[in-house]
């Protein structure tokens, strides 16, 4: 009998989930006669029952659409706003992919995704997942589709943010995304020319970004371009998160529920909370700052969410669409509970207990890392 599998996007979109739906949908129907259903917005569409028959007519014509035609949401299978309420519908959606009659469920996301997958695999149900992130961040695989797309997005910012600088003998600070990961800003400001990248495993020092500006003015280059990484923070600020991050560790290893392990966990949880907003002007403070510290002209540009839209790049179509099929394989196979991760040309099955739990941030001895101070870029550090 023919197997039926389900699949959803799930998480912030990104280019190339549409490729990757496509990739696992042809494989599928085309090689093994599976059918597949696809469910709206993340897991909500699963727990909401919300879902539409994926045929090769849906599959059709959406390799170069960006978003995912599925849609998507954040919502947590066990954490799920359900009128007023925050409530675990975790029962809910082990109920609905039965009554579907699924062989399998397919989980499109990052990091959040692949641990909510975990969870469900753990209920008993067949999961399989495929990394995507624009990020980068996701463990066990060498890269995730969206990042390179996004990756040639800030790039082209940061080359037409050169022109506009120098004709105006300014600093442009360049805010990227990538959350707590700096591989956008690091990539995109090495191939886009940077003279200073910010990231958040380089906790930065302002007088010694201020300083390269200052040096770059005396050797004759007028204008600077920095690219700061939305989680990038000065050394005192990555020293306060540290602190509270280890308080709220420690809170933790207290098994017995108490009033004091309570206490403990709220208030280290609420010191991270606050570094976190803190962070949402910190681009616009540190360009302040820098223009403070330098006497010249300083402007911001935030590129936010211009680097998860529109036409996934030939690079995300083609690893989107390789690890879709190997999916489609391993669900014939039978094995679940696993990752398909890039690994060079292949596709490789990683256990979702080696995935979660680890985000995959810049070490400080990549190559990248060393191929911008070797030619002059400050990383804020030295
Ligand atoms: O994870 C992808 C990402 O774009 C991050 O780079 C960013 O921090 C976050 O999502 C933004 O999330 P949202 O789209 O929910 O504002």
């Amino acid at each position: 009998m023919s197997k039926t599998i389900g699949i959803l996007t799930a998480g912030g979109d990104s280019p190339g989930l549409n490729a990757a739906i496509r990739g696992v949908g042809k494989a599928a129907i085309g090689v093994y006669g599976m059918h597949v259903v696809g469910f709206r917005d993340g897991f909500r569409g699963l727990m909401e029952n919300r879902s539409v028959a994926l045929d090769r007519g849906q599959l059709s014509g959406i390799l170069t659409v960006g978003g995912t035609i599925l849609g998507t949401s954040r919502d947590k299978p066990h954490k799920m706003t359900v009128g007023q309420q925050t409530l675990d519908m975790t029962d809910v959606i082990v109920e609905n992919y039965h009554n579907h009659h699924l062989d399998a469920l397919v989980c499109l996301g990052g990091g959040g995704t692949q641990k909510n997958a975990y969870r469900l695999h753990k209920q008993g149900l067949n999961i399989i997942t495929l990394p995507k992130t624009i990020d980068n961040d996701v463990a066990m695989t060498d890269v995730t589709f969206g990042f390179d797309t996004a990756l040639g997005i800030a790039t082209e910012a940061i080359d037409r943010l050169h022109s506009t600088a120098h004709s105006h003998h300014r600093i442009i600070v360049v805010e990227v995304m990538g959350h707590n990961a700096g591989w956008l800003a690091l990539g995109a400001g090495i191939a886009g020319g940077a003279d200073v990248i910010l990231i958040p495993e380089i906790p930065y020092d302002i007088e010694v970004v201020a300083e390269s500006i200052r040096q770059r003015h005396r050797t004759g280059s007028s204008f600077s371009i920095v690219a700061v990484s939305e989680g990038a923070m000065p050394r005192e600020r990555a020293a306060a998160l540290q602190d509270a991050e280890d308080a709220l560790a420690e809170a933790r290893k207290h098994k017995r529920k108490s009033r004091e392990r309570d206490k403990g966990i709220k208030d280290s949880q609420a010191r991270i909370d606050e570094i976190a907003t803190h962070l949402s002007n910190a681009t616009l403070a540190l360009s302040d700052e820098l223009e403070r510290r330098t006497n010249l002209e300083s402007r911001v540009t935030i590129l936010g969410h211009l680097q998860r839209g529109g036409t996934p790049s030939a690079a995300d179509r083609l690893l989107a669409t390789r690890l879709g099929a190997a999916c489609a394989d391993t669900i014939h196979e039978g094995t679940f509970g696993v990752m398909i991760a890039a690994d060079g040309a292949e596709a490789r099955a990683v256990p979702l207990g080696e995935v979660v739990g680890k985000r995959k941030t810049v070490p400080l001895d990549h190559p990248w890392v060393k191929t911008a101070r070797s030619i002059g870029v400050s990383l804020g550090d030295t």
